[in-house]
């Protein structure tokens, strides 16, 4: 089992996807283990997006995480890492295959409704970013009736 960080950027969360999102994750046989709702700064934008600083579109990327409320969340599964960039698709929705979660909801390449990590390392980097350990459910799932 792999956890996985994702985030439900503030233009899906404005546009009122977050719920067909996360029910898609939910369809797909991830569990949600994490979950939480706020608002990046530029502090943390510059923690999340570290390896972007300096690149060209930098600027307008914090601009836009830090515009609006966004679901940071923890999903695990297996190879979860590997699917939920599947099924996100690719950076660009113009690129992203169709069925992917970018495809149907992305406005652009920079608007593009979600982020997952990208590896093993991001993700515990990541994780550990947005979560203590005490907020990721790590218990069984015997729901008693
Ligand atoms: O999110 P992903 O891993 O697919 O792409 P990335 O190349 O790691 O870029 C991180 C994020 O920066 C993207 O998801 C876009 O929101 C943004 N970006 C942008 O605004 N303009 C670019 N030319 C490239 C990325
Ligand atoms: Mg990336």
């Amino acid at each position: 089992m792999e956890k996985t960080l994702v985030l439900i950027k503030p233009d899906a969360f404005d546009k009122h996807y977050s719920g067909d999102i996360i029910k898609r994750y939910e369809q797909e046989g991830f569990r949600i283990v994490a979950m939480k709702l706020l608002k990046m700064d530029e502090r943390l934008a510059s923690i999340h997006y570290a390896e972007h600083i300096g690149r060209p579109y930098y600027q307008d990327l914090v601009g836009f995480m830090t515009s609006g409320p966004l679901i940071a969340m923890v999903l695990e599964g297996e190879n979860a890492i590997a699917r939920v960039r599947e099924i996100n698709g690719k950076t660009n929705p113009a690129e992203a295959a169709e069925g992917t979660i970018r495809k149907q909801f992305a406005a652009s390449g920079r608007r593009n409704a979600v982020h997952a990590s990208d590896s093993p390392a991001s993700a515990k980097r990541e994780i550990s970013i947005f979560f203590s350990e005490c907020e990721i459910y790590d218990g069984t799932y015997e729901i008693m009736g």
